[in-house]
């Protein structure tokens, strides 16, 4: 199992460029299910979830022509086999994303259901109920369930909480069902929006998508997908960190700045010098950091797949920070370690007391889960000494490269494999 060994204290200074985000790219690979042909995606990043993906896509049934730089070529005409394998389903959550489209394309689906995970019991319950609102039955068969209907109708569903994967599943499902169905209480995340307009112009009718209320009316059939995949909004944002943390001065660029406002206001007002351009992002750091309270929200608040990286910021930010975890319910994995490294960090339910020291020092570091994994970089870059982390398989499951693109930002960090 692969290592990162880094050096602290480094200052990372240049450029880097943000790939292709993850999470928008995910659905809009379970959504060529929903189309027969060859589907065209640019802008892919070279991530894990990404392979796996492909990978669970090709069991039922599609054909990867090529995946040739940032471009994947897909055929799903083939597309003919209902069932998602568990070797696949439990190491990536995002697989149940297939779900909806399954049941749409083939009227059936077996998707594992996804197992606990690190960051809390995050069930599919909402998925679930979407889709029998929609008129698919499901039946729980050896810890896998079976969802099936003849013709999904649409109909109005509420979603109890707002779910990003969610929402994109019971849009793809909409998508090629009988008549209108309304999605209330919808995920406004910009990987909702981009997935509501590429299916767009793939034939779908649906309006509404960066609202609350999301509306589409189904059609019989979608033509294949092309598209590019816009820039990584967590990835970029964990830059902006890691040239604060170090005290650096790193351009951030090919990201869109108004994806990363929520981190941009909370830098500034931890005195973090930042300038935005249309793409890109400057971002000077000072010694004179004070520390923030932050609370995580879905969007447009500031999200949550950046509050283990911000809180690694506040560690050594001067004051007191008060760190407010609203997404999800077991998101301070990270806590522990950073604990290790020498931050006072006191954990009472969601909240998280930081109260900022003057360094951290180097240590042997476990990650545990994605963003947890890039908090624990980040803490390991500005730290004294040399800290070796293992487990990184997390953090490749979706950051591009990131111990290259460090490497060229004057980064001491070498692999071990
Ligand atoms: C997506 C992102 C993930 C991000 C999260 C929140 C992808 C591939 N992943 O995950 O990086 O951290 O949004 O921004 O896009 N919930 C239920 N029942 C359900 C579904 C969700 O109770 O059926 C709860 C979850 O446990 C969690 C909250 O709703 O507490 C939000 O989760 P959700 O938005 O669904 O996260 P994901 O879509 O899995």
């Amino acid at each position: 199992m692969d290592k990162l060994v880094i050096a602290g204290g480094k200052q990372l200074k240049g450029q880097v460029a943000i790939s292709g985000a993850k999470n928008a790219v995910l659905p809009v690979l379970a959504a060529t299910l929903l189309t027969s042909g060859r589907n065209v995606i640019e802008g892919v990043p070279r991530v894990r979830d990404v392979t796996t993906m492909v990978r669970l896509l090709t069991d039922l049934g599609a054909r990867l022509e090529s995946f040739e730089g940032d471009q994947i070529v897909l055929d799903t005409s083939g597309v003919n086999n209902p069932e998602a394998p568990y070797e696949l389903v439990s190491t990536m959550r995002a697989s149940c994303l297939v779900l909806g489209p399954l049941i749409a394309r083939l009227g059936e689906a077996k998707v594992s259901l996804p197992g606990g995970c690190a960051i809390g019991a995050r069930p599919i319950d909402l998925h679930v109920k979407g889709l029998k609102a929609l008129g698919a039955k499901f039946r729980l068969v050896q810890g896998n369930i079976h969802g099936s209907a003849k013709r999904l109708c649409g109909n109005s569903i509420y979603f109890d909480t707002v779910t990003v994967t969610g929402t994109a599943n019971l849009m793809m499902a909409a998508a090629l069902a009988d008549g209108e169905t309304v999605l209330e209480n919808a995920a406004k995340e910009p990987e909702v929006v981009f997935l509501a307009d590429i299916l767009v112009q793939a034939g779908a009718k649906i309006t509404g998508q960066g609202t609350d209320v999301i509306t589409i009316q189904g059609v019989p059939a979608l033509k294949p997908i092309e598209c590019r995949i816009f820039p990584d909004r967590i990835e970029a944002g964990t830059y902006m960190i890691a040239a604060a943390i170090t005290g650096g001065e790193v351009e951030v660029t090919d990201c869109m700045p108004q994806h990363v406002e929520p981190l941009i206001h909370k830098m500034q007002e931890a005195g973090v010098e930042i300038k935005v351009d249309d793409s890109s992002i400057r971002v000077k750091g000072g010694d004179s950091l004070t520390g923030v309270d932050v609370k995580t929200h879905p969007y447009p608040g500031f999200p949550t797949d950046l509050q283990a990286q911000t809180m690694a910021l506040m560690t050594l930010a001067r004051g007191q920070s008060i760190i407010v975890e609203n997404v999800f319910e077991n998101r301070f994995m990270h806590a522990a370690e950073l604990r290790r490294m020498g931050a006072d960090i006191t954990i009472d339910g969601h909240t998280a007391i930081v109260k900022g020291v003057a360094q951290l020092s180097g240590a042997p570091l476990m990650a545990t889960d994605l963003r947890a994994s890039a908090s624990l970089v980040l803490a390991a870059l500005a730290a004294k000494g040399e800290s070796v982390i293992s487990r990184v398989y997390h953090i490749d499951r979706g950051y591009e490269a990131i111990d290259e693109k460090l490497m060229r930002l004057g980064a001491s960090i070498k692999r071990l494999r």
